[in-house]
């Protein structure tokens, strides 16, 4: 039998190179020995997101598209939509009820996207919960691992944490405690050197177009004391130079090369990236393509038909434990 995984990605908009080479390129190789769920979590979303929910459909919509097109196969792993697998919440609810409140004050990312997200009020009762439910859509599959980033390992260690809980006052062992799969994952650095986020529309979405790519690569940041041809340049503070680290491979040599002998300008070294990241991603685009929204519809409810039914099982597995019982009812 694989062991089961279970990740997910909050549909906050496009998905970009920074989610492909953080965590979606592993997700598409982990389906081989693993059996996966994966999931867009619209209800974690819905916790930032309250005050304007206007895309949030549209939204994960095109991230499950996006996460079709850039690997993930629906003959391998079941992709649904978190919200339509009601199970979660249910569980959520039981984890609600035995999770002490100061286990999640003092989550550290509970304090940090309060203080990034300052023009947003995050201050209710359900921003503070999100570990709580993330907790749930993990043990509900009873996965045994979560590939995750280093910035959600405090949320696995609350998931081990509240499934001890559980084990304790039940007296049962129902729930594997899931370990976390980190991958030495390059970060990627924004078009502009910053942060790469959403609000700052600082990269390069997988559904952008081999134009659109050219355009947002020529605007880069490169080495600001290289203005002539015949500058030598310094790739190690180049944002540029950063992006070749990643995705050129072998080539990264010859960049430097070309760089610090100043034997090729910041405009042709960009086109070069440019051209690298739009065949990297041809295969994205192509996949994008043939995948109509009806497709994707008949997959999102074939995926939530399984995980619904995975997660059925569990949860009346943990009511019958807290002797919640409405089956018995006929209802
Ligand atoms: N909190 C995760 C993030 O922001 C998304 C997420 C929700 C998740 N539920 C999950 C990740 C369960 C792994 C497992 O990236
Ligand atoms: Fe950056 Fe390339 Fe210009 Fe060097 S040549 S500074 S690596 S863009």
């Amino acid at each position: 039998m694989k062991k089961r995984i279970l990740s997910g990605m909050r549909p906050t908009g496009k998905l970009h190179l920074g989610h492909l080479v953080g965590a979606l390129s592993n997700w598409v190789k982990l389906q081989e020995a693993y059996q996966c769920f994966f999931m867009v979590a619209d209800w974690h979303a819905l916790m930032s997101e309250y005050e304007d929910p206007k895309e949030l459909d549209a939204n994960s919509f095109e991230v499950a598209r996006d996460m079709l097109a850039a690997g993930i196969d629906p003959e391998k792993s079941v992709l649904f939509i978190q919200s339509h697998v009601p199970e979660h919440l249910e569980l959520a609810m039981i984890f609600n009820v035995i999770t002490p409140l100061s286990w999640l004050e003092r989550c550290p990312t509970y304090k940090e996207q309060l203080r990034d997200l300052a023009g947003r009020d995050l201050t209710t009762y359900g921003f503070l919960g999100y570990p709580v439910l993330q907790a749930a859509d993990i043990a509900i599959y009873k996965a045994n691992a979560v590939p995750v980033g280093v910035d959600q390992l405090p949320h696995l260690e609350l998931t081990r944490e509240i499934i001890r809980r559980f084990h304790g006052l039940y007296k049962k062992n129902i729930f594997p405690e899931p370990e976390p799969l980190l991958t030495s994952t390059p970060k990627l650095a924004g078009l502009d050197n910053r942060k790469m986020s959403k609000s700052l529309g600082n990269f390069i979405a997988l559904s952008d177009s081999p134009d659109t790519i050219e355009k947002k690569v020529t605007q880069m940041i490169t080495d600001p004391e290289r203005i002539r041809l015949k500058d030598k340049g310094h790739p190690d503070i180049c944002t540029v130079f950063s992006y070749y680290l990643i995705f050129a491979g072998v080539k990264k040599d010859e960049v430097r090369a070309w760089c610090e002998g100043a034997q090729i300008g910041c405009t042709e070294c960009k086109k070069r990236l440019a051209g690298i990241i739009i065949d990297m991603l041809a295969p994205v685009r192509k996949k994008r393509e043939e995948l109509t929204d009806k497709k994707v519809e008949e997959i999102l409810k074939e995926g939530a038909g399984k995980a619904r039914k995975a997660a059925a099982a569990t949860l009346d597995e943990a009511k019958r434990l807290i002797n919640l019982v409405p089956d018995k009812y006929d209802l």
